[in-house]
């Protein structure tokens, strides 16, 4: 078997920053589900369909092709061969995600895909329902927690940083807080801490002390 390890948790907990330099420390495929739900929201944007229409959304699946390249800072997504990286994570994207991927069909088809990614190499994936739906047997699973006044603070400083123009903090911590309800309240695979999980806040902590932590808690599984 491969090496699974899953890191979920709630909107901007760190999760994709951290995987990915834990994944790189390890030489494992660090793999962003988040960039998959976001790839489909768009796909069903650019397509101008009605998002509450889940029978339409179904029906795009199959013509629905992402891939990943590496790449800095972040990794390369492609929807159908065209490059999506920036496109996934605009505000009309992020606001609509919740809502397309909490489709059951939209669900199946990417836990698909992530099986198949890992079931070929080692990984660290993340996203919120790792350990419970996609990788149960995951031989390391994370649960990464933080306040939401600070991830809407991480949020903020991040889009300063990358000068995209960013909604207030108040818009921010409002828009965090919806996105965790709307991925804890749906029926299929909510955002869930697994039974085995090993919970971790990450409140107050910088990168490198969260990867250290994370890293302890590999160390003591593998
Ligand atoms: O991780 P990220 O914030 O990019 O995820 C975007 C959205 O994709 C989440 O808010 C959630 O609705 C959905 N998602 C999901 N299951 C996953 C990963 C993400 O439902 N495994």
């Amino acid at each position: 078997m491969t090496m699974q390890i899953a890191i979920d948790g709630p909107a901007s907990a760190g999760k994709s920053t951290i995987a990915k330099i834990v994944a790189a420390n390890l030489n494992y495929v660090y793999v962003d589900t988040g960039a998959m739900y976001r790839a489909v929201t768009l796909a069903a944007l650019e397509t101008q369909l009605d998002l509450n229409d889940e029978q339409a959304i179904t029906k795009l699946l199959p013509n629905i092709d992402i891939t990943f390249a590496p790449g800095e800072p972040v990794q390369k997504v492609f929807l159908n061969g065209q490059e999506i990286t920036a496109a996934i994570r605009s505000t009309k994207v992020t606001e609509n995600v919740s809502l397309v991927s909490a489709y059951a069909a939209v669900r199946t088809v990417m836990t698909e895909l992530q099986q198949t990614i890992a079931s070929k190499d080692n990984v660290v994936m993340d996203g919120r329902d790792i350990g419970t739906t996609v990788l149960p047997q995951a031989q390391v699973k994370i649960f990464l927690i933080a306040s939401v006044a600070e991830r809407a603070e991480r949020r903020y400083k991040e889009n300063q940083a990358k000068g995209m123009q960013t909604s207030s903090l108040a818009d921010l911590e409002a828009a965090i807080a919806k996105r965790d309800y709307l991925d804890s309240h749906r029926a299929v695979s909510p955002l869930k801490k697994a039974a085995d999980a090993i919970e971790l806040d990450t409140t107050g902590l910088t990168i490198q002390e969260v990867v250290a932590a994370v890293e302890a808690i590999i160390a003591t599984a593998l």
